[in-house]
């Protein structure tokens, strides 16, 4: 196809023109030969570059909370340019990073008291990863070096990150990286098909911990990082008991609990935190994405009093305690587009009207398990999975196809392997998920 693309505003693209672009996650060579491009969104909705509407059923990557083109975010991003531009986040401050840490630990469970910018989910990982070490070398344990992750497990791509990962073509080609990762099993399981919300069963999976203990002690590990709802493999829910069996077999070793609420914060489960909806409290949160609604790459890390304290009352006095940071940590736009995003949050009640909604959206995705080639659905809040049979010998090939011909359909879903990550934005009204759940069929049915 041979496509002159115009983004809003730009100069034309060749196809030619797109060369130049290594695109993440990406088939790059098939992508430049036939691109889906987007030149303009708001609210609910993308346009293509045929000037064709399409839905967005996964608000960006799980993002844009708060819908597209949200113009409090813009203006206050713009205003923030002009007045202040950039500060050196060290040894130096700007009112606007303390200013979003003070809102950001008004939401937070009670003693997340202190909020460490960084600018993307990845990022918050290597972040926390660090954190963990700094807290127990400080209390004289240093030889925590271990760290538990999980089957299937998505926590961004740094180093850090893949090390943790359990989605084989994460780390299959980058074989180096961090020792002493070992690995929970994931939470899937064959009972669980088509059971919406927490399974019933399964909470003994925690005990993999329990074994890890036994096997390597106790003594020996770190932290634990989970993403309370594993999200990028496809939204596996944590069955009733797990999260709290962790957080029991955690308390009893010393190990401290990491949860990476990078999708699950701000709202996509219908209360602030996973952590909230749960009822179970890390040590450590990391987040991303909905923390500036998408507009401005940021992401941040979330400590107790209780580690902050350890880890700065273990420096000499007058001396730095972490050293650890980024250039634009804390970015003074980023934390202005971070404060507008909280400000809509609480004006339009979005976190309770995403709680309201969840029960309809949940029936409407549940409504499309009578298609034949719907191998299982799941789904908790505004975010669900729904996985079709894959290709004989060819894992993920049919959700790539499917990703291309929903878009051609009129709506956007980010599919991972075989299954696609339905999380509508929270300005969705019942209509919008009909749309999504109608272009879904179609498409479906048509395989
Ligand atoms: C749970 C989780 N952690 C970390 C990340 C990485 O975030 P980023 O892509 O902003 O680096 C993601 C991204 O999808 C994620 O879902």
């Amino acid at each position: 196809m041979n496509v002159t693309n115009k983004p809003s505003g730009g100069a034309p693209l060749s196809n030619d023109a797109l060369e130049a672009h290594w695109m993440p996650f990406s088939s790059n060579r098939e992508f430049k030969a036939s691109p889906r491009m987007v030149r303009k969104s708001e609210g609910m909705y993308l346009w293509n570059q045929n000037g064709d509407k399409l839905i967005d059923g996964s608000s960006g990557l799980f993002n844009v909370a708060a819908g597209h083109g949200r113009r409090e975010i813009a203006d206050a991003v713009h205003a923030q340019m002009l007045e202040n531009d950039y500060t050196s986040p060290f040894q130096l401050g700007q009112s606007k990073s303390f200013e979003f840490a003070d809102r950001l630990a008004q939401l937070l469970p009670d003693p997340f008291n202190h909020v460490f910018f960084v600018n993307s989910g990845s990022e918050s990982i290597d972040t926390a990863l660090k954190m963990v070490m700094a807290y127990h070398r400080a209390r004289g344990q240093g030889q925590r070096l271990r760290f538990v992750s999980r089957e299937r497990a998505y926590h961004g791509v740094n180093i850090g990150g893949v090390s943790l990962a359990g989605m084989v073509r994460n780390r299959e080609t980058f074989p180096v990286v961090m020792p002493n990762i070992v690995m929970m099993r994931h939470t899937w399981d064959e009972a669980h098909l088509f059971e919406r919300g927490q399974p019933e069963h399964g909470a003994e999976l925690a005990d993999d911990l329990l074994r890890m203990v036994q096997t390597y002690g106790g003594s020996t590990i770190g932290a634990v990082f989970v993403e309370p709802v594993a999200g990028s493999t496809g939204t596996l829910v944590p069955p009733k008991g797990y999260l709290e069996r962790l957080r029991k077999i955690c308390d009893d070793n010393g190990i401290l609990l990491v949860f990476d609420e990078v999708i699950t914060g701000f709202g996509r489960l219908g209360a602030p935190f996973a952590s909230q909806k749960f009822g179970v409290q890390p040590d450590i949160m990391t987040m991303a994405k909905a923390l500036t609604n998408g507009a401005i790459p940021m992401g941040a890390v979330a400590a107790t009093d209780h580690v902050y304290e350890t880890i700065t009352g273990a420096a000499p006095e007058n001396a730095i305690e972490f050293f650890h940071g980024y250039t634009y940590s804390g970015h003074p736009a980023a934390c202005a587009a971070g404060i507008a995003t909280l400000d809509i949050y609480e004006r339009e009640g979005l976190f309770e009207k995403a709680a309201e909604l969840s029960d309809y959206f949940l029936d409407a995705i549940w409504s499309l398990k009578d298609l034949p080639i719907v191998r299982d659905i799941r789904g908790i809040g505004l975010m669900a999975g729904v996985e079709v049979f894959p290709l004989e010998g060819k894992p993920g090939a049919r959700g790539n196809e499917l990703q291309k011909s929903l878009f051609w359909n009129g709506c956007h879903v980010k599919w991972t392997g075989d299954s696609a990550i339905v999380a509508p934005s929270f300005v969705a009204e019942r209509g919008h998920v009909d749309e999504i759940v109608d272009a879904l069929r179609r498409t479906l049915k048509d395989q």
